[in-house]
């Protein structure tokens, strides 16, 4: 007994005695000790969600941005990515980033018209001829004014990236004029302009998201889609609709937001970094996307089953002014002035 009660006192004593040894030299048993751990503590996480694949402008830029700001800040910023909708989906990012849930996010525009309907203007169809022109509008003052009509919810928008034209994919028989999209399901993002385009062709447009189109396509639930070919490619919506039509009628583009608050909380040297990184890796960006997209469009030639086409030079001309309407629509209902000032910028090279 008294050999128990000695050890258990001598025992206290070493427990004390270690105790006070680590307060007076500032160490805490929880925390690392070694130095490089320390500096991972005070490291910054952007977490990046987006809900595409690594293999697309999207996901390729993002991965870009990650690895430029990691270098600038010496890893006091990292970039954690979360691709093909791991995190957040088309119906839930953005209140995601509202919330602070998550840092960064890229929707396409098209995505963002109920919230903002002057940013429809970007959907219209045949609007933009060349990706030079897309570069020109995105990167320049006019987009800067798009972005930042964002800051009124609580959003940094940082830059528009590209992805490319749009082209059409079908299960049943392929689409050579408008007349062949009577009676199709439509999958088409939730922009109205986009929808209308649809209607006006006597189709009738579904909203699906992005995460679900592989599934509902399985069910056979749709008849064709509008997409990039980077798209159609990684997500292997050719292996369910194999008839693809070259059309470029409209652009897919994103806009890259960072929650505000967010960054708002960062030291200015930090933001500094933040926003060399993404113009460099927009600039990267529109380098890239179009030779990513002709890539996959390449892999697609090589697939016997995938059937391409390319809409002719006179059903286009046919189908701009078919689309006229919805330009008169976007005048009309949304803004005269945005739409010259766009058509100025664009024919301003
Ligand atoms: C789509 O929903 O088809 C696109 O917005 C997906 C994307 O982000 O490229």
């Amino acid at each position: 007994m008294r050999l128990y009660i000695t050890t258990a006192f001598i025992t206290l004593i070493v427990l004390i005695g270690i105790i006070g040894y680590q307060q007076q030299f500032g160490l805490d048993s929880t925390l690392p000790t070694d130095e490089e751990q320390g500096g991972l503590n005070d490291q910054i996480v952007i977490n990046f969600s987006h809900i595409v694949a690594e293999n697309t402008p999207k996901g390729q830029t993002a991965i870009k941005f990650a690895e430029l700001l990691e270098q600038k800040t010496d890893g006091r910023i990292r970039v954690v990515i979360y691709p093909n909708g791991m995190l957040y989906n088309d119906n839930n990012e953005l209140n995601a980033l509202e919330n602070g849930d998550v840092e960064m996010i890229a929707p396409s525009f098209s995505k963002m018209t109920n919230t903002l309907p002057t940013w429809s203007v970007l959907d219209l169809p045949y609007l933009f001829n060349t990706e030079e022109d897309v570069e020109r509008v995105l990167a320049g003052p006019f987009g800067e004014q798009l972005l930042n009509q964002l800051g009124r919810f609580n959003i940094k928008g940082l830059a528009f990236w590209n992805n490319g034209f749009k082209q059409i994919l079908t299960s049943g028989k392929p689409i050579l004029a408008s007349g062949d999209f009577k009676g199709l399901k439509v999958r088409a993002m939730p922009s109205k302009v986009l929808q209308q385009q649809f209607t006006l062709f006597q189709a009738t447009p579904v909203a699906t998201s992005f995460d679900e189109l592989y599934t509902e396509l399985e069910k056979k639930e749709l008849n064709a889609q509008e997409n990039t070919i980077s798209n159609i490619y990684s997500k292997g919506f050719y292996k369910l609709q194999k008839n693809l039509t070259i059309t470029n009628h409209g652009i897919l583009g994103y806009a890259v937001m960072m929650n505000e608050d967010f960054y708002n909380s960062l030291p200015t040297d930090l933001q500094e970094k933040v926003i060399e990184a993404i113009n460099e890796a927009t600039a990267w960006n529109f380098e890239h996307s179009k030779q990513m997209n002709d890539k996959d469009l390449e892999s697609l030639q090589l697939l016997s089953d995938v059937h391409i086409n390319t809409l002719s030079n006179e059903e286009q001309q046919r189908w701009q002014k078919l689309f006229k309407p919805i330009y008169d629509d976007y005048r009309k209902q949304i803004s005269e002035t945005f739409l010259e000032e766009i058509e100025k910028e664009i024919n301003n090279n």
